[in-house]
Formats: structure tokens, sequence, C-alpha cells
């Protein structure tokens, strides 16, 4: 008999049968509260009546509609309804799959773009799998260790993590900018970096927002040298930080932006904007792919886009959030083993420390296990894996918020010992 590769591993034990909104359905006849979106995609929850419906649509209309060899309309219409949203000036657009092929995508872009060949990335963020991607990571050796070798021309710099280091966030904004400085005069000229490659809010390295100094800071840098700012926003955009991009919490703007992830709900697609200007220095056909921009995910895009501007889903991830990081921060007053408790928007990430303020890892995974049994899906993310990281779907609603509050709060009190008497939120 034929089995799932062990190489693929599962964060829960749940069999879907089928979803709705903030709620999966098991075969176990169990119903849970998903606070993990499918890793921050399921932006306007699952299986949204209009999403649902456009894709239905056009599935019937043409599936694969090869966007190198023939054009089609909701291509032309979602890249028409991205130029709402995107910064100012990134009038260009193109598409690929997958976080990291768009990744990959905005690298090779930058790289023709300057004729330079080196990138600098910031210590924690996690930029994909595929070789290059994972060359770029830095959220944990486990995504690049055993297949060396990596993609050459990589240099990677400090990032400000403040709660790490114990010091408060100016401090460790102005470590980080001179680590970055120092890196430039040490191992990677300006003439020889192309791009600084950051996410606005780091995800799989532990769910830290970026400091706002510390991007504007890369911003001035970039502009002195004619080095690309590059924002992976594959995790962060898409109002799931409560802006509709991560980068909108500074007054940093960049020069290359990535989205994937909640742009179209569920469905594959990724894409890379840059001005006409950045895209005009890379030849023609330089970038494409079979399946890239696929006619069903781009309508979905579409009606995502839709639903999130028409149900005022940008406001709903700023609003629920503070509701959700504001219960985070009463049940972290009666569990001491909760050292942080962080994020923007419903991108909120807790971690766990010992007594001696050490990554506590072991009662991290036995949280996130305990969640599922108190039906709560959670996962956990950071370089040491001690970070549950909650992510709802930027519909989740009040009620649904302070039921999560209430069954994470019973899953650290099922691990840590019982809930104290002056629980319950
Ligand atoms: C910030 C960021 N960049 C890139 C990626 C890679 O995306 P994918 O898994 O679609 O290749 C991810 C995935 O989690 C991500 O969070």
């Amino acid at each position: 008999m034929t089995s799932l590769s062990p190489i693929l591993k599962q964060a829960t034990p749940v069999v879907v049968d089928h979803a709705l909104g903030s709620w999966i359905y098991g075969t176990d006849g169990r119903e849970y509260l998903d606070f993990t979106t499918g890793i921050g995609v399921t932006s306007t929850g699952h299986c949204h009546p209009k999403v649902v419906a456009a894709a239905r649509e056009q599935v019937g209309k043409i599936i694969h509609a090869q966007y190198t060899t023939v054009m089609h309309k909701p291509l032309l219409e979602l890249t028409e309804k991205l130029g709402d949203v995107l910064p100012t000036g990134l009038d260009s657009v193109f598409y690929a799959n997958s976080g990291s092929e768009a990744v990959e995508a905005a690298i090779r872009l930058a790289r023709m773009a300057t004729g330079r060949p080196n990138i600098v990335v910031f210590q924690g963020g996690f930029h994909g799998r595929t070789v290059a991607a994972a060359s770029l990571t830095t959220a944990g050796t486990k995504f690049s260790a055993g297949y060396s070798p990596l993609m050459a021309g990589v240099h990677m710099s400090a990032f400000p993590y403040a709660y790490r280091y114990g010091w408060d966030e100016a401090t460790a904004v102005e470590f980080a900018l001179q680590e970055l400085d120092y890196l430039l005069k040490t191992r990677t000229a300006p003439n020889d970096t192309a791009a600084f490659l950051i996410e606005p809010a780091l995800g799989d390295g532990g769910y830290l927002p970026t400091p706002p100094a510390f991007m504007e800071g890369l911003r001035e840098r970039a502009d002195l040298h004619g080095i690309k700012l590059i924002f992976d926003e594959v995790q962060a955009g898409v109002g799931r930080t409560g802006k509709f991009w991560g980068h909108q919490y500074s007054t940093a703007t960049p020069d290359i932006i990535i989205t994937a992830k909640g742009i179209a709900s569920g469905f594959p697609i990724s894409a890379i904007a840059a001005s006409t200007e950045t895209m005009s220095k890379a030849w023609p056909g330089s970038q494409g792919g079979t399946y890239g921009g696929n006619a069903v995910s781009a309508a979905a895009g579409v009606a995502t886009l839709g639903v999130v501007e028409e149900e005022g889903l940008v406001e709903n991830s700023r609003v629920r959030g503070l509701q959700l990081q504001a219960g985070l921060k009463a049940i972290q007053s009666r569990f001491p083993v909760i050292g942080n408790v962080r994020g923007l928007g419903l991108m909120q990430g807790i971690e766990f420390t010992t007594p001696k303020g050490t990554p506590d890892v072991a009662t991290a995974a036995a949280v996130q296990q305990a969640t599922t049994d108190q039906d709560l899906l959670t996962l956990t993310c950071g370089p040491e894996g001690n970070v549950v990281r909650l992510i709802p779907a930027l519909v989740v609603t009040e009620s649904e918020i302070e039921a999560g509050l209430q069954r994470f709060e019973a899953a650290v009190g099922a691990v840590v010992g019982a809930v104290p008497a002056t629980a319950g939120v």
C-alpha cells in the first residue's frame, strides 16, 4: 500500500471534510476553530461564497490560459485591481504560482536591473524552500541543512529582535543598522549589492513586526547606494497586519514588492510588482513559467480583493487583532511561561520562555498540540520553534476571537498546570 512520505510533517492530526469561514469540519465529526488559515492563506475565510462563485464560473470558461501564449481576462482584471492597492510608482506586475517562485523572480529582477550580484537578507527571515529561496532564508537551519551548496551571493545582517537581545526597540534598531553599514564595508560593497530583502513582519522567523525605524533606515541606505529594496509581503500582505501591506506601518516604500498567500484565498498565485523602469531593465522573456498567473487563481484573486474591500477586512484585521492581542496579554499575565506577546493585526505570536528567559521549545510544542484537543488549530514558528502563532481569517468575528482565546488559555493551562482561579477571558 502506498502512503504519504514521512518527509511531510503535519502540525495536527486533523483530516478535513469541509470548511467554511473560520471553521474546519473534520472527518472525526469535530468542529475546529481555524487560527492557521493554511499558513495565512485563506484571507477571506474558507470557501467564501464570492470566491467560490468566481472560481466556479472561471472553471467553466477556461482553466489554463497559458499566459505567455494567450492572455486572459482574470489576469488583466487582477492587475488592474492590484493597481488600486500597490505602492505609488509600482505600476508593472508579473505573476508566478508560489511565494518562493516570486521571491526568486524578484531576486532575478533586482540582479538584472542593477547588474549587481549580491543580496542582503536579515536574520530570521523566511523566503521559501526552493534552493534560491532557501539560500535567502535564515529562519532556521532546518530550511537549508543537508542540501548545500546553496545559491552564492547572499549575505545576512542582523534583525532588530529587541526581545531576544533584551534591549528596547530603538537600541535594537540602532545596532542592526550599524551592523548593516559594517557589512557593506566589510563583505558586500554597495556596488556589488543588488538588493536588501526583508519581511515587514517576520513570519516563520517568529512573528516579529519589523520596527518602522529599521525599514526606514533600509530605505535611506538603498537610496544612497542604488540598492533595490524588496519587501516580501507574502505572509504580511493583503490586510494580514491590519494595514493592506505590512510595510505601511513605516514610511518606507519598496522598489519591488512580492505578494502571494492571502491574495487569492487559497488558490495558488503570486505577484511581483515594480516600476516599469525597473522592469524594463530585465529582458522580455527573462521571467515566466507554465502555470504562472492561472486563470482560476486570478479570478479568485479578483474576487478576494473585492471581498477585502467590500467587507472592510483590513479594518476588521486591525480591530480583531487588537482584541486578540489584549486577550493574549491578559493570558500572559496569568502564565509566566509566556515571555512575550507581539504582532500586528491578525498575525500574533506568543513566545514561550523558561524562568531563565531562554526559549521554552517543549512548552510551545505541547501548547500547540493541546490547542487541537481544545478544537483550536494553531501553528508554531521561530528559529527555535518556541513561538505559537495565531493567524485567523480576516473575516473572524468578535465572538470567534473570544472563543479562540478561551481555548488557547485552556490549552496553556492543560500543559503548565490548572488555569489560575483569576483566569477567564
Ligand atoms: C514571507 C514569506 N515569503 C515566502 C514564502 C514562501 O512561499 P511558498 O511557501 O508559497 O513558496 C513564505 C511562506 O510561508 C513566506 O511566509
